[in-house]
């Protein structure tokens, strides 16, 4: 269940009225002022909460009633190389695991070193020595990204597929080395600054009937999603639902704009957002005390396994039906129409622009 995260800053500032001016020993508060934070606070914060769990809802409803995506048989895919950010436990950890069971040499991208270890100690012993490999990125770092970028090409190994999976949810408001909104920088902007550092190795990868992938991880909170372009930061009036909403709805925009250009190119790659449903996993660690002890019971029922969540983008990444299949949203197995907004080709276009600006490419 998606419910409310710790405190945000910028809840904490509306409330107090202290960057408004006034204090209990200071002159009287403008009620006038008092209720226009009021209501601010109110669209900013409560209604992406809302929004938030009413999708959480309606895939809940959803797994109610369909059982989860069944996994076609895959091709072996021996030859070919991938990329898993997050892959160190989670859906991440489950797709690294199941592509190089299918023969995939796996690059494990995370960043604590012990749990890759452990993750690559797992999956090496159930798929021979070499199928898997640890590198360290941190998704919220830029510098980190261009290193990891630099130190993948210096393996001189080829990649055909790219599985964007790291991220994270309802953190309380913080800000990343390069002064980013932290769920921005880690689910969204990260990746996008790989994938547009990796992109020329994907292209040279790929060939005639056998398109190099990449899998961007969304969610269906995407729905609820609202591009701030002139807030992208979310410095005015901070709410994490929000901001994890964003960043997943640029994900799927991203995918798109991605896509066109590939197409229009003629490249050998495909771009694909996924969205696994509502898995039960470390992503649910920031709800608060009360929100986690409701959560239980209800994950043990309706939510799906990690190995469940994995099985979309092991298929987008693997299934031979998927080949040349791109700019498109995969949900339980089917291409399914994602939020109005994420079609829009200028606001595509808008944030393109705008994410090379932020990341300097
Ligand atoms: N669970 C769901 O219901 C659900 C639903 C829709 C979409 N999703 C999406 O699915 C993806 C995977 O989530 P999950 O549910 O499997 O959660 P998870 O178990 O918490 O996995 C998140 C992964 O991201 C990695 N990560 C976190 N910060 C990072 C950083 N700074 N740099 C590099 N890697 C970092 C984590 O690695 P470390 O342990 O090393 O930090 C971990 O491997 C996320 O993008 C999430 O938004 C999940």
């Amino acid at each position: 269940m998606l419910a409310a995260s710790g405190t945000s800053g910028g809840r904490l500032r509306a409330m107090t009225g202290r960057s408004h001016g006034w204090s209990l020993s200071g002159p009287a508060p403008d009620p006038d002022r008092f209720w226009r934070s009021g209501t601010m606070w109110l669209l900013a914060v409560l209604v992406p909460l809302l929004r938030l769990y009413l999708c959480g809802m309606k895939v809940l409803w959803y797994q109610m009633r369909h059982r989860s995506f069944r996994l076609p048989v895959l091709p072996q895919q021996k030859g070919r190389v991938a990329i898993v950010t997050g892959g160190t436990r989670g859906m991440g950890l489950e797709t690294a695991r199941h592509l190089a069971g299918l023969g995939m040499r796996v690059i494990i991208a995370g960043n604590e070193r012990e749990e890759g270890s452990a993750a690559i100690r797992t999956i090496n012993a159930e798929s021979g020595e070499g199928q898997a490999e640890f590198m360290f990125v941190d998704l919220t770092s830029l510098k980190s990204v261009r290193h990891f970028a630099q130190a993948f090409r210096d393996t001189g190994l080829p990649l055909h597929v790219l599985v964007n999976n790291a991220g994270t949810m309802l953190v309380p408001e913080r800000r990343t080395e390069d002064g980013f909104e932290f769920h921005w920088s880690l689910n969204y902007l990260g990746h996008f600054l790989l994938t547009n550092l990796l992109l020329d190795l994907l292209k040279s990868s790929g060939g005639r009937g056998c398109c190099s992938r990449i899998i961007n991880m969304s969610s269906a909170t995407h729905y609820a999603g609202e591009l701030h372009l002139d807030d992208l930061n979310r410095r005015i009036c901070y709410s994490s639902h929000g901001a994890y909403a964003q960043s997943k709805l640029a994900l799927v925009l991203f995918t798109y704009y991605l896509q066109e250009q590939l197409s229009a190119g003629g490249f050998p790659v495909t771009a694909i957002a996924v969205d696994p449903g509502m898995v039960d996993t470390a992503l649910y660690d920031n709800l608060w005390t009360l929100a986690q002890m409701l959560k239980r019971p209800v994950a043990k029922i309706l939510f799906r396994t990690p190995a469940e969540g994995a099985s979309i983008s092991v298929y987008a990444a693997a299934a031979a039906e998927m080949e040349g299949v791109g700019g498109c949203y995969l949900y339980n197995g089917r291409k399914t129409r994602s939020s109005e907004s994420s079609y829009d080709p200028e606001l595509q276009e808008q944030l393109w622009k705008k994410s090379c600006q932020l990341v300097g490419l």
